[in-house]
């Protein structure tokens, strides 16, 4: 008996890490951080159109496993990603993940993707999208503290978006940092390795912070921010997982993606839940204002929000054409009768 082929609608494109690392090249890193800045914001823009809710965390003592789902009312869209910092000694990566986009109308999977690449690209594209907001204007060098699998990606999005010109780095492992350097050799960055966190921020109007650690750390102490500059702190981004000291925090002007997901999440844990923020959608929407004067510490809390996945699952799918840099899935069954669907799985026995 000859088994029926899968019907069309069974196959899912599928972007492999592979592939993935081919889409990027052929568009060109840069180029691929510039999109997907464009596409986050466009969607941080229609805000209002999306399910959003804060992720669902599955906290261990080593770690934690999210799932991040939201839908613009057409497309549906959610991520797989863990986070587990003691994974990076074990030679494993501290994230990783995939997701899916589907067709609300009919809740078919229209892709299925690698999103371990994906995240370090859409996280650095957000970075930047909000630092162009609020960084000072002709911000110039970049202080990179944490130099694992996030900080070229950070580092370039930075270069590429903004303007940045001079980065200067700093690890508390020295190998990270030289990796981290040698990685960017050919960036066009000047690029400083220094030896402590208060070296590394000399002179820079924008410090990201990119550490990871499962435990409240203090990366960066009061005394070490001066005024007028841009802090975008990305490692803090689970419960008791924070990077600044909350003396920085009283000082500075606070910008969050979806403050109900980051009151449990970001640096902001450490304040009261009512401690006024600003949500970066508003800014981009010129509903609020982001920096209004030079010698305001603005903070970007970042988290990492659904949406900014989705605007990444949303460019890599308009970006197959043609049959190339995916796989076809046979993920869906999809008899030609709906309700025979017994009737498939028996014509399939051999
Ligand atoms: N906000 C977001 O959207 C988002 C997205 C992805 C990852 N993250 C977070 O970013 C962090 C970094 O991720 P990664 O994949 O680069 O991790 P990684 O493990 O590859 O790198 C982390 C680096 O931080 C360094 N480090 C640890 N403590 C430090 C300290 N006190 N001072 C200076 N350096 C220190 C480590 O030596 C390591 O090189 C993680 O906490 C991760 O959860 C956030």
């Amino acid at each position: 008996m000859t088994i029926p082929a899968p019907s069309k609608l069974a196959y899912v494109p599928f972007v492999s890490v592979d592939n993935m690392m081919k889409l990027v090249h052929h568009i060109g890193v840069e180029q691929v951080l510039a999109d997907l800045a464009r596409y986050i914001q466009d969607d941080f823009a229609r805000w209002e159109l999306f399910d959003k809710t804060p992720r669902v965390a599955s906290h261990s003592t080593e770690g934690v496993i999210e799932l991040m789902p939201t839908s613009d009312g057409q497309v549906y869209g959610f991520k797989y990603v863990n986070g587990h910092p003691a994974n990076m000694k074990k030679g494993l990566q501290t994230v990783t993940a995939f997701g899916l986009l589907a067709d609300v109308a009919s809740g078919y999977p229209v892709m299925l993707s690698e999103m371990t690449i994906l995240t370090a690209l859409r996280t650095a594209a957000t970075s930047a999208m909000v630092a162009k907001h609020l960084a000072p204007k002709g911000a110039k060098t970049l202080a990179m503290i944490g130099n694992g699998a996030q900080s070229e990606f950070q580092a370039l999005a930075m270069k590429t978006v903004c303007g940045i010109e001079n980065l200067r780095l700093y690890d508390i492992d020295p190998a990270a940092t030289a990796k981290c350097k040698a990685n960017l050799a050919d960036s066009g960055l000047n690029i400083a390795a220094c030896n402590s966190p208060e070296a590394a921020i000399e002179g820079a109007q924008i410090t990201t912070t990119c550490t990871a650690d499962k435990q409240y750390a203090t990366i960066l102490t009061d005394n070490m921010v001066g005024a007028g500059v841009h802090i975008n702190a990305i490692g803090g981004d689970c419960p008791g997982k924070t990077e600044l000291h909350r003396d920085i925090l009283l000082r500075s002007d606070i910008f969050v993606e979806f403050p109900e997901q980051t009151r449990i999440e970001g640096e902001i844990q450490q304040l009261d839940a009512d401690h006024p923020v600003t949500e970066i959608w508003q800014v981009i929407n010129g509903i609020a204002k982001g920096r209004t004067s030079d010698a305001q510490i603005t903070l970007f809390d970042g988290v990492g929000f659904a949406i900014e996945d989705f605007s990444a699952l949303r460019y890599v799918h308009d970006q197959l054409q043609d049959g190339n840099f995916y796989q076809d899935l046979d993920m869906v069954a999809d008899p030609d009768d709906p309700r025979d669907l017994f009737g498939m799985l028996q014509r399939a026995k051999r």
